[in-house]
């Protein structure tokens, strides 16, 4: 998907929107979250590099639960904002912090985590091999890579395509998506995926939350665009997404 700087803002802006009633922006359950955690901390005090982190459930839930400390760093301020209010609410606001920044450009120590995550936002690396190399540099000796990404469940429907805005070849399928993993240079050990109600509690409180604005935003400059984002995104969804897309979270370690 190739988008100008305007467009992207303009994808931002209604995605904050659009997630006002989601703590975790992927199709991930929060019981989902919990077992990959469980999966994947090796123990209290596990230091967690989380890319394009958005409300910061994932890093606040492990440092409450298993004990975690962590950084995420995120492009979004209303997302980052939310997630430092969402360490303050669980009280790990000592053991996580959120950074406002692109996470191409943040530095991270060389080898300094033992969990380096990027759910959902393979666009950040130009795709998922990109992604991989980006995130590998912060991953200590022997730590777990973690990226969250969408598949087809089988051929893409040109249909699917088109209402995705995707290029046929943009997402593989399960078993391709793997094999993308390989030869990028990490084995998948684990994956956790979404159920289709798990995408169903995804999408719908998005829709709950556009039409809210909508209704409290009579007149506003983005009505319009806001509106054709919001029926464009859920028709996707119906006619070809339901059906034809997956999405998951790979463990992955070198
Ligand atoms: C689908 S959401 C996933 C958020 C989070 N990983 C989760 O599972 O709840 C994608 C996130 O990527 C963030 N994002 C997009 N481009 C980014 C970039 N270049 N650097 C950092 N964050 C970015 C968005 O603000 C958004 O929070």
């Amino acid at each position: 998907m190739t988008d100008t700087s305007s467009d992207v803002a303009d994808v931002l802006r209604f995605h904050e929107r659009l997630e006002a009633r989601n703590r975790i922006l992927n199709p991930l359950s929060e019981a989902k979250l919990d077992l990959l955690g469980r999966i994947c901390v090796p123990g209290e005090g596990a230091r967690v590099l989380d890319l394009a982190s958005g409300k910061g459930e994932m890093l606040c839930r492990w440092a409450r639960d298993l004990g975690v400390r962590g950084t995420g760093v995120d492009l979004s301020p209303v997302f980052v904002a939310d997630a430092r209010a969402r360490a303050e609410e669980t009280g790990v606001a000592a053991r996580v912090e959120f950074v406002e920044q692109d996470a191409t450009s943040y530095e991270a120590g060389a080898g300094s985590f033992d969990v380096v995550s990027c759910l959902g936002a393979t666009w950040i690396g130009s795709g998922l091999a990109g992604t991989l190399e980006l995130m590998a540099p912060a991953l200590a000796e022997g730590g777990t890579m973690l990226v969250g990404e969408v598949f087809w469940h089988g051929e893409p429907s040109q249909g699917a395509l088109e209402a995705h805005g995707m290029a046929r070849g943009d997402y593989a399928d399960l078993a391709g998506t793997v094999e993308r993993i390989a030869a990028a240079g990490f084995e998948t050990v684990e994956a956790v995926l979404a159920s289709p109600d798990d995408w169903d509690r995804y999408m719908g409180p998005q829709w709950w939350a556009g039409h809210a604005w909508l209704r409290a935003n009579p007149g506003h400059p983005d009505e319009e665009a806001m509106r054709a984002f919001l029926r464009r995104g859920h028709d996707a969804y119906l006619r070809f997404g339901r059906a034809e897309m997956g999405w998951g979270v790979f463990v992955l370690r070198r």
